[in-house]
């Protein structure tokens, strides 16, 4: 059965516009089992060094705080390697991800166990998925060297071995309203598209 890890990282939750977006296109996968996780509802601490030295430890030398922390990385990493399909809401704040993402990011980048480093530089082992991604913007940066979110979202889930990814755009919501409205049909158009059957087999 295809497995669809549906993240959205939205301040408002389900109710983002990023967030209707992904779900909108899973809706079109009545078949899929889909595993939610939602970044802003259940927002994940900064990783700062404490965290971050339970990584590098091992097992055998962590204490109980750092137990726990790996097995929070352990089990966000468990839904991704268990879909086929990740489906991201991902809003632009301050020209950015969403707070919330980074630190998931952070939490799921673990060396050995999503990548690993090799003499011809790091190795992502998350391989063999597809991930789709619902871009809302309240102002237009498609295309434009300003759009550094894209880049760094493509690089992102690259160094995890996970590279065939769609963006869907849903560009000048804060315009106006004909604009939000313009924008948003032509992004459901294109997530229907996507769904298609031939298109997920391809
Ligand atoms: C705190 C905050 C910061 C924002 N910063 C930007 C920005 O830098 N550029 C932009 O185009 N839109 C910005 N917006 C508008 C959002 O991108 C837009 O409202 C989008 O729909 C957010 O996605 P969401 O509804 O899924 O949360 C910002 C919105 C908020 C709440």
């Amino acid at each position: 059965m295809n497995t669809i890890l549906h993240l959205n990282s939205s301040i408002y939750g389900e109710n983002g516009q990023s967030s209707r977006l992904a779900a909108e296109f899973i809706a079109q996968r009545p078949g899929a089992r889909v595993i939610r996780r939602g970044l802003g509802a259940q927002p994940l601490p900064h990783l700062d060094a404490e965290r971050f030295g339970a990584f590098l430890a091992m097992p055998e030398a962590r204490t109980p705080a750092q137990r726990q922390v790996v097995q929070e990385s352990d089990a966000l990493i468990a839904e991704l390697k268990a879909a086929d399909t990740i489906v991201l809401g991902l809003p632009m704040y301050n020209f950015g991800v969403p707070s919330q993402l980074k630190s998931y990011f952070d939490h799921v980048a673990r060396a050995g166990v999503t990548f690993r480093y090799t003499d011809k530089g790091p190795v992502g082992l998350l391989t063999g998925k597809k991930a789709y991604v619902f871009a809302t913007r309240g102002g237009l940066y498609q295309g434009t060297a300003r759009d550094t979110q894209t880049a760094y979202v493509r690089d992102f889930l690259a160094f995890l071995g996970i590279t065939d990814v769609e963006f869907v755009y849903a560009e000048g919501l804060a315009i106006s309203e004909a604009s939000k409205e313009e924008s948003l049909a032509r992004a459901r158009g294109m997530l229907r598209e996507l769904a298609r059957p031939e298109k997920i087999a391809a």
